[in-house]
């Protein structure tokens, strides 16, 4: 079968090529993969992988070998799925990894929903309840921010949307950012909670944003500029604050039931702002590192 695989040694650090088809475990199923999606992380790291590995995490297809020891969906049911090896023509993923999609849900759309999803989920649900609270958002134009937007208003939160610039907002308002700010210098009020996915001098800034006893949630580091915190900058008087790191992605089937579930029902949505061919992985890549796709960037593997 064919796959897109890390070449470490190639100009563009991946390549399309034939490889093995995968064998899965006793507890896999195997996928014919239709679409997958485009992760920051993984594209912005492509050199790091080890020569030759399959890459990509999110996909959704059909399963065409159900798992061995008789859990998960059966031949013919369409899922989504997470894990190693995504991007291939087929792909072996454990049935605690995967979710069916409803009838109702195009699979292009489910396929973006996996990584970003998941963190945008996770992260809320560790924050507890949200609601009437002021959840500022860094980075809301990506794909775990246009995720988190729509999870923070379904959970009862206020939202405060950062965006880069005002294009970069587009279609925020409707998905239930009650403020949208370019950068983070007009806040003038206090936020009860952070998702930062910018990390840099939006990590320090929003530090300050924070109420005392409130929490900062990191979860990435698009900019990948560096934070400087002034001296002294992390005391404050009163109860303390908190930064959070993020990197639970174990066990993701539960959880990517529930995010198919509000897809399928309209609650959310996917926020497909970049699809071809996954030919064209390099398009995707340069338009989604260059800030220029609103939200999830989508390939259709032929
Ligand atoms: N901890 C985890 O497990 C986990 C999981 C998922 C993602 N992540 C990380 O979280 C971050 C966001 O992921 P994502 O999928 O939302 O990425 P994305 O779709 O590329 O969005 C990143 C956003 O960051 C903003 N940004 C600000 N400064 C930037 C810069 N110098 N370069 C690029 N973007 C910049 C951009 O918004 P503007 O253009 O509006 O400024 C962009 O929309 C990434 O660092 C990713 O690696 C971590």
């Amino acid at each position: 079968m064919k796959a897109l695989i890390a070449a470490p040694d190639s100009p563009r650090g991946f390549q399309l090529a034939e490889v093995p088809e995968p064998v899965p475990a006793p507890d896999q199923v195997l996928v014919e993969v239709r679409h997958a999606s485009v992760n920051h992380g993984e594209v912005r790291h492509l050199g790091f992988q080890p020569a030759g590995s399959v890459l990509g995490y999110d996909a959704a297809g059909h399963v065409v070998q159900a798992a061995e020891n008789g859990t998960g969906p059966g031949v013919g049911e369409r899922v989504v799925a997470f894990g190693a090896g995504a991007w291939g023509q087929r792909a072996a993923f454990g049935t605690d990894s995967v979710a069916a999609v409803p009838p109702s849900l195009d699979l292009a759309e489910a396929a973006a929903l996996p990584l970003t999803g998941i963190t945008a989920l996770r992260t809320l649900r560790a924050a507890g309840s949200v609601l009437g609270r002021r959840v500022l958002i860094t980075g809301a134009s990506g794909g775990v921010g246009r995720m988190a937007v729509q999870l923070a208003r379904l959970g009862g939160a206020h939202v405060i949307a950062s965006v880069g610039s005002p294009e970069r907002a587009e279609g925020l308002r409707d998905l239930g950012a009650d403020e949208i700010v370019t950068g983070l210098d007009d806040i003038d009020t206090p936020v009860d909670l952070v998702l930062d996915n910018v990390g840099g001098n939006h990590l320090v800034t929003a530090w300050n944003l924070l109420r005392p006893g409130e929490t900062l949630q990191s979860i990435g580091w698009a900019s990948q500029e560096p934070a400087t915190f002034p001296p002294n900058s992390i005391f404050a008087l009163g109860a303390a604050k908190t930064l959070r790191s993020f990197g639970d992605i174990s066990n993701p089937g539960p959880d990517l039931a529930t995010l198919t579930d509000l897809a399928a029902r309209g609650t959310i949505t996917a926020q497909v702002g970049w699809r071809g061919p996954w030919t064209n992985l390099e398009d995707a890549i340069t338009a989604l590192l260059g800030r220029r796709v609103l939200g999830k960037a989508v390939l259709d593997i032929e």
